[in-house]
């Protein structure tokens, strides 16, 4: 051997030649699917590993790694809608661990506390809390229910409020929830030890905005991604010494190449942060005819935007993505095409590569509705 190689790199490159990850899937029919990449270079295979029926609609999952449960909300109205505790074993075996009744129409949901778990509900103009662990018949720590004074500007979307997400900021101290039809990022405070949130005074956006997801960069930064106006708006956060944390807007560009205003019928997507990169997905964008996509932008020091980047999602309605840890993969979600498609992304310069796997997971949707694919996320 070469005195110049050092053992260490070269046990782990052999080590990535032979690469495995699971990845978690949620399809609004109800099914959970665990699936197995493996590969290396251009060359990734993904196989269906297990699946598990939850029931209802599952929308989006929250995956804790130190207890390996996957939490799904339940977006169904009717009926007596769910959230769920899913087990996955190291190999991706699941199995039912716990479930609680939630109001209708479950986006989003996030862990918090420790000990809590948060659910937006959309449909229902709802957000609700849970105690940990979820046992059959456990009901809401807290619900609040979401008013605003008749429609907004976008009458047919704005009918009523409807927060999309709930997302807890770095400091764990504070819960966020943009609110689509009210144009509003709603803001609580958290008491770690009893789980309770405190309404503080929410941000207000430009009417018309409808702000749906969200991802912090560092403490200081909030980007949200804006379904009705197809904008990502930079916001600046500020923790009070005791009360309520603040927003303000500092940037706002469209998610298209030349700051190009969406066709009709976009409808952005999740946003996520990777380090000094934000990205969004573009839902029914079209920009890769018959695919949608995916933007990236470079993000300085103070939080502003640079648009960098449009790549194919691979497949129409990119609801969801998420960013390996190692930061050179991407997993996206194409809900109505109902496939998961793996992309390549160079952690050092942020942009996203060739697909190099794509697989269909149960049946396709159609455009507008919740059938499809509803999540995807790395097993990490
Ligand atoms: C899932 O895939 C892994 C890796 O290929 C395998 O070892 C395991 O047995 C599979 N699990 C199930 C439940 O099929
Ligand atoms: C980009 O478009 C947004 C939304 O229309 C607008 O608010 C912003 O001023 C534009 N920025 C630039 C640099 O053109
Ligand atoms: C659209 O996505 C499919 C499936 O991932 C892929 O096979 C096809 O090449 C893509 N087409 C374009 C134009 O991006």
């Amino acid at each position: 051997m070469s005195p110049r190689i050092n053992p260490l790199l070269l046990v782990s490159a052999l080590l990535d030649v032979a690469a495995t990850a699971n990845i978690f899937v949620s399809h609004y029919s109800g099914t959970i699917y665990s699936l197995t990449l493996t590969g290396s270079g251009s060359e990734y295979t993904l196989t269906q590993n297990s699946t598990l029926n939850v029931g209802g609609q599952p929308s989006w999952m929250t995956f804790d790694s130190d207890s390996r449960i996957i939490y799904a909300s339940d977006e169904s109205t009717s009926g007596s809608p769910q959230l769920t505790a899913t087990s996955a074993s190291k190999d991706g075996k699941l199995s039912l661990s716990g479930k609680a009744t939630q109001p209708g129409g479950g986006v989003h949901n996030v862990l918090y506390g420790p000990g809590y778990i948060a659910v937006a509900h959309y449909q229902t103009s709802t957000i609700s809390t849970y105690k940990l662990p979820l046992s059959s018949g456990s009901s809401a720590l807290q619900k609040f229910t979401l008013t605003m004074s008749g429609k907004g500007t976008n009458p047919s979307r704005q009918d009523a409020p409807h927060p999309h997400e709930v997302i807890i900021d770095p400091t764990g101290n504070f819960l966020l929830s943009p609110d689509l039809g009210a144009d509003l990022i709603r803001i609580y405070s958290i008491d770690k030890s009893t789980g309770k949130l405190t309404a503080c005074p929410s941000f207000v956006e430009v009417g018309g905005t409808g702000p749906r997801h969200g991802s912090f960069f560092g403490e200081d930064i909030l980007y949200i991604g804006n379904e009705l106006a197809n904008t990502v708006h930079a916001l600046t956060v500020t923790y009070p010494t005791s009360g309520c944390l603040s927003l303000s807007r500092i940037q706002s560009l469209t998610t298209l190449t030349g700051n190009k205003t969406a066709p009709s019928g976009t409808k952005v997507g999740e946003v996520h942060v990777k380090d000094k990169f934000l990205y969004v997905s573009n839902r029914r964008d079209l920009s890769f005819t018959p695919n949608d996509s995916m933007a990236s932008f470079s993000l300085d020091s103070a939080g502003k935007m640079t648009f960098q980047q449009i790549t194919s999602s691979g497949g129409t309605y990119p609801r969801t993505f998420s960013i390996n840890k190692a930061g050179d993969l991407v997993v996206i979600g194409d809900q109505t095409t109902a496939n998961v498609v793996v992309v390549k992304r160079d952690p050092a310069t942020g942009l996203l590569g060739t697909q190099v796997a794509s697989m269909r997971i149960g049946s396709v949707g159609q455009a507008e509705n919740d059938n499809g694919l509803s999540a995807v996320l790395w097993d990490e």
